[in-house]
């Protein structure tokens, strides 16, 4: 028996647990359909983390979802100076800019974060951004869970059987969000989904799970040739009404004309989005942004005014490469026709 078949899910298909743009509405509907619903933490404090937990359990297995970033120094003079060049966009609209904070939008996972975890037992745990240290691994583990990591690489696949993970997730650059790259940030050395996960197959012995642009039948069915034992999927997901995706963003996954990019502007650490105006005038990739995840606040404001007025111009509109079959069905539809060409496991 597998790591993952350990889990007994109907359909090989783990729900990519998407921050900001879902809660456990979503991850739960998954779940009851076969596949595995995904909670995304990494910007939850930690008494919404214990109510988020406290909603999922004994609903069948969920993957609850960490960052585990290294907190950034503080830096002060980077901030003034991004905070500058936003200044000409919030005279724009005649609104103040936030505050100068140097307070973290997402905290990486710790100590107090796995002691809530250890009281609600989840199934799985995942980390986007490498591993945390190997006593906070070595605590999940202990509690029963599933530990998952993204790779973008061959050496970050090895780096992780090497520290712990039980499964890796193979992330193609197709994929919607942040890149969860986290032994070197040069992002020519990452591959498309196609060209990652045979290499990453053949490189380690864990079971592999496929993601980045992976959105109808044929997909799936395809990952699962190259070797993969499950995919996850996060765009094709993402016009279900059980996802919270704001009105803006829902609006821009359906706009056959936009394409996507990777930006660090948002947040300061690359993440593939629908092209918007913050992207295209700031970036997309800029060196001035301030380190992951210090970028964010100072675009609060900014986002916020244009979303009153129906503008995504400075939101982070995360979306996959292929938004081709992002359908307004029930999740349990959508995943019953994406498992289209699987046998029932
Ligand atoms: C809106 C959105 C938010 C995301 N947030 C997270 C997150 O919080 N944690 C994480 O590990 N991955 C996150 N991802 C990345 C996914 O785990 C996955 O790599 C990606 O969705 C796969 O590509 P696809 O969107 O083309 O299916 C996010 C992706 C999207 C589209």
């Amino acid at each position: 028996m597998t790591a993952l078949s350990r889990l007994r899910l109907k359909w090989p298909i783990l729900q990519a647990p998407m921050a900001g743009a879902q809660d456990e509405t979503l991850a739960l509907a998954v779940t009851a359909a076969g596949g595995l619903g995904g909670l995304p933490a990494g910007m939850l404090a930690l008494e919404a983390l214990d109510q988020a937990l406290a909603a999922v359990e004994g609903q069948g297995p969920v993957n609850v979802n960490f960052f585990s970033h290294a907190s950034p120094e503080p830096q002060p003079s980077r901030l003034e100076k991004w905070r500058a060049l936003l200044a000409p966009y919030h005279e724009e609209l005649g609104i103040a800019p936030p505050p100068p904070s140097d307070t973290p939008t997402r905290r990486p996972f710790d100590s107090d974060a796995c002691a809530i975890v250890e009281r609600h037992r989840p199934a799985v745990v995942s980390f986007h951004f490498g591993l945390p240290e190997a006593q906070l691994v070595e605590r999940v583990k202990a509690c029963g869970a599933l530990v998952l990591s993204t790779a973008t690489t061959v050496d970050e696949a090895r780096w992780l059987e090497a520290h712990g993970a039980d499964v890796v997730i193979a992330q193609g650059l197709e994929a919607g969000g942040h890149r969860g790259h986290f032994l070197s940030d040069d992002l020519s050395l990452q591959l498309p989904l196609a060209s990652l996960l045979p290499r990453v197959v053949e490189a380690i012995s864990l079971p592999v799970v496929a993601t980045g642009g992976i959105g109808d039948p044929q997909g799936v069915r395809q990952a699962l040739d190259l070797g993969a034992q499950a995919v996850q999927i996060g765009t094709a997901l993402l016009c279900c009404p059980e996802a919270s995706v704001r009105a803006v963003h829902r609006r821009a996954l359906q706009d056959d004309e936009a394409s996507t990019d990777i930006t660090n502007v948002f947040s300061g650490r690359p993440a593939r989005g629908i092209v918007n105006r913050a992207m295209r005038e700031l970036g997309p990739l800029s060196d001035e942004v301030p380190d992951f995840p210090l970028a964010a606040s100072a675009l609060c404001e900014l986002r916020a005014a244009h979303e009153s007025r129906c503008s995504g111009d400075f939101s982070p509109l995360w979306a996959g490469q292929n938004r081709r079959h992002c359908r307004e069905v029930p999740v349990a539809e959508q995943l019953q026709w994406l498992a289209g060409e699987l046998e029932e496991q």
